[in-house]
């Protein structure tokens, strides 16, 4: 089927202490549209034409955390359960919000089929939005996300890998294999690709190091990918090899001499051990 996509209608955006430059359409009320500048506040994620408006409910929003379950936290962010169906009006902002970063997934206003997994950074103030990602209670398809943002302040400083570890720690404690849902955006593409690439080639190099034998199978169950998603990957990275009338798995020179290289960056990862969730019943 042939996308439509509609025309930016917001041009700027006061979002907390940040201004933020919306990329895409997103069905904001009409008016919002002849505004300069709208105004949404950062923890109810509500949208004010004025900073008028905006002040006086400033002055009375108490919120300062997203408004669910905390289910994460260490010493650098938390993560939230927010569930669609009790809070609707939240999630909805969130989605309009996200919409403005994202041009090819509709936009759902149906938020009680979903999940909404928020990752904040916390200061005196209160807990800040980064970013989130939203996952079907149900998916017949097997998906462990569906939409996934990193707002654009936050974007490139690795919190989409946190993101997506996030989406991946929650699916092995479920004991599933899970996948994003498709399409993905470019940028999407491209921070799911770099995720599984690394973390595939992180554990064949800890299975060789211990001298154990591995399976697209054992992979998969390993880091709750789907089979397909390894395959492709090691496709991508011409990882499988056929010799002597066997399959096998190789790791070239230059993914090691990356993986190490990588390694001196310092980077963030989620610590699975303080995740407090069990699956939803
Ligand atoms: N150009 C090149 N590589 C990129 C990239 C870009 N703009 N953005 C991400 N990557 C790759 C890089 O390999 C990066 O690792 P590196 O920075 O160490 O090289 C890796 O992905 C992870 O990047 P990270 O900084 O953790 O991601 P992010 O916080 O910027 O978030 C998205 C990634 C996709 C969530 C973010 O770009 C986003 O919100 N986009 C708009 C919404 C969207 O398209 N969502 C996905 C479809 S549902
Ligand atoms: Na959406």
């Amino acid at each position: 089927p042939t996308e439509i996509s509609r025309v930016r209608n917001i041009s700027k955006v006061e979002f907390g202490r940040y201004v933020l430059f919306p990329w895409y359409f997103s069905p904001y009320p009409e008016e919002f549209s002849q505004e300069d500048c709208m105004f949404i506040c950062e923890f109810c994620l509500g949208y004010y034409a004025d900073m008028k408006s905006f002040s006086r409910h400033r002055h009375k929003c108490t919120l300062q955390h997203p408004p669910g379950n905390e289910i994460y936290r260490d010493d650098f962010v938390s993560f939230f359960e927010i569930d669609g169906r009790r809070q609707r009006t939240w999630c909805r902002n969130l989605c309009l919000l996200c919409k403005m970063f994202l041009d090819h997934k509709t936009l759902y206003y149906d938020v009680d089929p979903f999940l909404f997994y928020v990752m904040t950074t916390r200061d005196e103030k209160g807990c800040h939005l980064v970013g989130f990602f939203s996952k079907e209670k149900e998916s017949a398809d097997g998906y462990n996300v569906a939409c996934i943002l990193t707002l654009p302040q936050y974007q490139r400083k690795g919190y989409g890998r946190l993101l997506i570890q996030f989406s991946y720690e929650l699916s092995k404690i479920e004991g599933k294999l899970g996948s994003p849902e498709k399409p993905l955006s470019d940028l999407g593409l491209l921070s799911y690709r770099q995720y599984w690439l690394e973390n595939i080639v992180d554990y064949l190099l800890s299975e060789h190091d211990k001298g154990e034998k591995v399976t697209i199978e054992g992979i998969a169950t390993h880091l709750a990918m789907t089979t397909q998603d390894v395959e492709h990957t090691l496709q991508a990275l011409k990882m499988q090899v056929y010799h002597k009338g066997e399959h096998k798995i190789v790791i070239p020179d230059r993914l090691v001499q990356q993986r190490e290289k990588a390694k001196l960056k310092l980077r963030r990862l989620i610590d699975p051990a303080k995740i407090q969730w069990k699956p939803p019943t």
